[in-house]
């Protein structure tokens, strides 16, 4: 087992790139589950998840290979007769985008088996929109224990409305409808960056979409897809937790290959909390000032705040002279981490889905875990502002998705070494 040893108190300087985003690759990786062509993917992060990923194709009957000096992946799907239906079961408890094999195999096989996802655990993660989305579009879906079983003679288009515009279950629905027959319209459909990324591949592929970017969502099926040869989209999530870094650490830090429409919900925040926010084309740069103003945050779909920051804005408002609220809108336990913030020192009273933050705080060093990955990101930008020494374990949860964290952080001067130990005597 590994953890992070990070000395506090450092201001971080210089710049870094931000890589591809995770939750673009994911879904990106799964479209080439559409065609027999080869699909190339490049700026690949090359973050746990990804390895996963890649693993999961493989096993599905699919040709991968990773280059990981290049960023790059190589996917090549079988034809029909060798693809298997049956989504491996240890793989998709690791992760929720395995579902996503589920669209495009169900789509070219007419059947396809896989348990329900797993992921990190920050509340109800149910696939309720994609599995009504299915059956609606004429699957017959049958459930063994937490295994989906969906066979359809055909997929048929239909217009459905998503009782809830879920990310996954967006980009889903949209991968089977790319091969079904007749126009599938997607009413109430996530808006996330990531799905308009995912659009611009199918886009290539031969696939007939429109709307993108909106909640409104019209695809009509083709009879074949072709490959593709696409660059994945910055993360939008690992820059604005860099930008966090560097306002928490009142240092200043540039990041490069940001998208500045995707970064405005953390802009506006940051800069109502008192940093200094400069775009400059795809860079941008965060200046930590002397004193933080307490802000009210809330997560919703984008553009919104997003809740994959949720975790990090907080962590700065620890640092915030005065009461800040958090309500998190989005997943209905994604505020467990506001524990192990507290034993270092932060003052967070949670009730529901809202945390009351009072600023500022000294935060002192001491042994933590990373509940989940962004519970894990909350923790180093802790431990970078933290008097004294902070041991950040389970950090497993982190490789998922941040690539090369340590390197982009001593990169910026920070004091921060990942060091191997034996699990007894970390609970010795
Ligand atoms: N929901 C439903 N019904 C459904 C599906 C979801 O009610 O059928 C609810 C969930 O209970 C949850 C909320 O919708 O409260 C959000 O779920 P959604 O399906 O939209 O999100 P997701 O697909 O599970 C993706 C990202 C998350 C990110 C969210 C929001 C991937 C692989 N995961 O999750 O990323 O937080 O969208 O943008 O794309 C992360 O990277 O740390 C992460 C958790």
């Amino acid at each position: 087992m590994e953890k992070f040893i990070i000395e506090g108190q450092v201001p971080l300087r210089g710049s870094v790139r931000t890589n591809g985003a995770k939750n673009a690759a994911l879904p990106i990786m799964a479209a080439a589950l559409l065609t027999t062509e080869e699909c190339v993917l490049e700026n690949v992060p090359l973050v746990r998840d990804v390895w996963t990923m890649a693993e999961l194709l493989r096993r599905l009957g699919c040709q991968v290979f990773v280059d990981d000096i290049r960023h790059r992946v190589v996917v090549r799907a079988p034809e029909s007769t060798q693809l298997n239906a049956i989504v491996p079961a240890d793989l998709a408890r690791q992760m929720r985008a395995s579902f996503l094999a589920t669209g495009p195999i169900l789509a070219r096989l007419g059947q396809v088996r896989a348990p329900h996802p797993g992921g990190c655990s920050i509340g109800k993660r149910p696939v309720n929109v994609d599995i009504r989305s299915f059956s609606a579009m004429g699957a017959r879906v049958r459930l063994f224990g937490d295994v989906y079983d969906m066979q359809a003679d055909a997929l048929i288009g239909k217009s459905i409305y998503l009782d809830y515009p879920s990310h996954t279950g967006t980009e889903n629905v949209l991968l089977a409808a790319t091969l079904a027959k007749g126009r599938t319209i997607i009413k109430h459909a996530a808006t996330e960056p990531e799905i308009a990324d995912l659009v611009a591949c199918l886009t290539q592929m031969g696939a007939r979409v429109s709307g993108v970017g909106t909640s409104y969502l019209v695809v009509d099926g083709v009879e074949a897809l072709g490959g593709f040869h696409h660059r994945v989209m910055p993360d939008r999530i690992e820059a604005g937790t860099y930008a966090i870094a560097a306002a928490i650490s009142r240092g200043e830090v540039v990041i490069h290959d940001i998208v500045p429409d995707h970064m405005d919900p953390l802009t506006h925040k940051l800069q109502e909390a008192g940093a200094l926010v400069e775009i400059d084309g795809g860079d941008y740069l965060v200046r930590g000032t002397g004193r933080l103003r307490p802000v009210e945050v809330q997560t919703l779909h984008y553009p919104g705040f997003p809740t994959d920051l949720q975790t990090s804005i907080a962590t700065l408002l620890t640092q915030a002279d005065g009461i800040s609220l958090i309500h998190e809108r989005v997943f209905d336990d994604r505020l467990q981490y506001t524990s192990e913030l507290r034993k270092l020192g932060a003052s967070i009273a949670v009730t529901g889905h809202t945390a009351t933050i009072q600023g500022p705080t000294p935060l002192v060093g001491t042994t933590v875990r990373a509940l989940d990955l962004r519970c894990g990101a909350a923790l180093i930008l802790a431990g970078l502002v933290a008097e004294g020494v902070t041991e950040i374990c389970d950090i497993y949860h982190i490789d998922r998705g941040y690539e090369n964290v340590l390197s982009q952080l001593v990169g910026l001067g920070a004091r921060v070494e990942r060091v191997a130990f034996e699990p007894a005597a970390a609970s010795a």
